[in-house]
C-alpha cells in the first residue's frame, strides 16, 4: 500500500553514483550535486565526478547559505578534515572520533570525552540530515546554521572538545603545509591566493555535513518509490500506530525527516521547537539535571526546564544510547517511557517521577499497548534504517 504522509512529493531523483556531470542530469539535482554551475545546460568541458550520495526522492531542498555553496570539492575538503585528528589541537581526536558514520555518525557512548580527556554532558548527537535541522545541538535556539554550530567543537573551552582556540596558527599550518591539503583547499576555493584559512576550513566541514543526506530507507522505498518489499507486515502495524492520535509520535517527530525542527528552502514555519519529555524530575518541581537543564540553560526560563528539540528518528536503530544524556539504552526501554508517561527514577542522587514533570508537555500522556504492538513500533523504527548511507564510500573515511 502507498502512503502519502508528507508535505512534499516533488520527485528529485533517485541515487547518484559516480557519474560524470557531462551525463545530462535534470535541473531539479544539479542544486545538490554541481551547485556551482548552476545553468541547467550540461558543461560538456567538465569532469567534476558527481558524489555517491544516496539522494531522496521526495526531499525538499535544504537551505544553503548564499556564501557557502554546496560543491563536490567543498564536500571533499570537508571529508578529508571530518576524519583527521590533526584538526585537534593534541592531534587526539577528529569530528569522526564522536561522529562515526556505522552509528549514523553518533558514537555509541553514553556520552563522549573530548580531547583532553573532559568530559561532556550531552550525547553525541548523530548527524543524519543535519542540513534540514531547523536548530542544532540538543537544546539551542539561537544555533540556526552549520557554519556557527561547527566553531562549538573546534574553538570551545569549556569542555574542550578538539581545542584548538590558542593554538589557531599551529593547526591551520598543518594543513597549510601539506601538498595534498593545499590542492583541496585550492580546488574547493578556486581563485583565493590563500584558501587555507579557518572561515574555509568551517565552511568545508559544512559542506561535508550537508551532504550527510539519508533517504533510502524500507520506510521512503514504499513512501516515495511505491515499493513495499522491505516493509514486513509487523513494520506496517507500526507505522499505523506511530501515525494514530493514541501514541502521538508523529506530533514531535513528524515531517519527512521525523522531526518537527525541519528547515528547508521553502520552509515558512518557526522550527524552533522543544519539548519536556518527563524523564526527570531531581526535585519534585521539575528539574533535571544541573547542568544540562535542556533550553533553560540558554533562556532561564523556569517553564524551558528539560525542554529539548526532538530528534530525527532516521537511522535511530543505530544509535543507542538514547536521548540528551545516553540515558536510555535500547528502543523497547524508549516506547515503555512514552506508555508511562515519562521515567520514575526510584532511587539514587536522580530520583524522582518524571510522570509528574510540571513542564512536561501534554503529548507525553501515557497509553496502553500490547507486547505486539510494541514490538511492531519497533520494526517501524528499524524500518527506518538506511543501510546504503551506513555504507556509502563517498561518507568514509578518505585515509582508513
Ligand atoms: C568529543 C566529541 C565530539 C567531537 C570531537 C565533535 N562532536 Fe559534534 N557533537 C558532539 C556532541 C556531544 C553534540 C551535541 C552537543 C550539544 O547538544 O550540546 C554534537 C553535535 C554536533 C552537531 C549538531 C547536530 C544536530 O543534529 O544538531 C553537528 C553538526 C556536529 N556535532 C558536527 C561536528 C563536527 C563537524 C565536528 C568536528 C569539527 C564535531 N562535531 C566534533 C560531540 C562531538
Ligand atoms: C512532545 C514531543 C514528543 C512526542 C509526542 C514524542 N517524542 Fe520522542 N522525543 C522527543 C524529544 C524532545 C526527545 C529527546 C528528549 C531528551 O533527550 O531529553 C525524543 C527522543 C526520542 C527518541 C530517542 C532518539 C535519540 O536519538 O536519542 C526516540 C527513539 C523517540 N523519541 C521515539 C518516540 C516515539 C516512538 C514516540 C511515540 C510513542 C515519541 N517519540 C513521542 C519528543 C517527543
Amino acid at each position: 500500500m502507498r502512503r502519502q504522509l508528507f508535505w512534499s512529493n516533488r520527485v528529485y531523483g533517485g541515487e547518484l553514483t559516480s557519474m560524470k556531470s557531462s551525463i545530462f542530469l535534470p535541473c531539479a539535482i544539479l542544486w545538490l550535486t554541481l551547485f556551482s554551475f548552476l545553468g541547467c545546460e550540461p558543461d560538456e568541458e567538465t569532469t567534476v565526478d558527481a558524489i555517491n550520495l544516496s539522494f531522496p526522492t521526495g526531499f525538499p531542498e535544504p537551505k544553503i547559505p548564499e556564501d557557502n555553496p554546496l560543491t563536490v570539492e567543498s564536500i571533499e575538503l570537508g571529508r578529508h578534515l571530518f576524519y583527521d585528528t590533526n584538526l585537534s589541537s593534541n592531534t587526539k581526536q577528529a569530528c569522526a572520533t564522536c561522529h562515526l558514520q556505522e552509528f549514523a555518525f553518533s558514537d555509541g557512548k553514553k556520552t563522549p570525552v573530548g580531547s583532553t580527556g573532559q568530559p561532556l554532558t550531552r550525547n553525541s548527537q548523530q548527524l543524519t540530515n543535519a542540513a534540514y535541522n531547523g536548530t542544532l545541538t540538543w537544546a539551542n535556539p539561537l544555533l540556526k546554521d552549520l557554519e556557527t554550530q561547527i566553531l562549538i567543537p573546534i574553538f570551545a573551552e569549556l569542555p574542550v572538545e578538539l581545542g584548538v582556540t590558542g593554538s589557531e596558527d599551529e593547526v591551520l599550518s598543518r594543513f597549510a603545509d601539506n601538498a595534498q591539503y593545499q590542492q583541496l583547499y585550492a580546488d574547493a576555493f578556486p581563485g583565493q591566493a590563500n584558501p587555507v584559512t579557518w572561515p574555509n576550513t568551517v565552511k568545508a566541514l559544512a559542506s561535508f555535513v550537508r551532504s550527510l543526506v539519508s533517504g533510502n530507507s524500507p520506510f521512503d522505498k514504499l513512501t516515495y518509490q511505491d515499493d513495499p518489499s522491505e516493509m514486513s507486515e509487523s513494520a506496517l502495524r507500526g507505522m499505523d500506530l506511530f501515525f494514530s492520535e493514541t501514541l502521538e509520535c508523529h506530533h514531535c517527530h513528524g515531517g519527512f525527516n521525523f522531526t518537527e525542527s525541519t528547515v528547508h528552502s521553502g520552509s515558512v514555519f518557526d522550527s524552533s521547537k522543544f519539548h519536556n519529555t518527563g524523564l526527570y524530575n531531581v526535585d519534585g518541581f521539575g528539574s533535571y539535571p544541573v547542568n544540562n537543564q535542556g533550553l533553560f540553560d540558554v533562556t532561564s526560563v523556569l517553564e524551558d526546564t528539560g525542554r529539548f528539540r526532538a530528534p530525527t528518528l532516521r537511522n535511530v536503530a543505530v544509535t543507542a544510547p538514547f536521548m540528551h544524556d545516553g540515558s536510555v539504552a535500547t528502543l523497547e526501554e524508549v516506547i515503555r517511557l512514552y506508555e508511562a508517561g515519562g521515567r520514575n527514577i526510584e532511587s539514587g542522587d536522580l530520583s524522582g517521577d518524571g510522570r509528574k514533570n510540571p513542564y512536561k508537555s501534554g503529548f507525553v500522556a501515557g497509553f496502553t499497548i500490547t507486547d505486539q504492538e510494541r514490538n511492531d513500533l519497533i520494526e517501524f523504527l528499524k524500518s527506518l534504517t538506511d543501510d546504503e548511507f551506513l555504507n556509502n564510500p563517498a561518507h568514509s573515511d578518505p585515509n582508513p
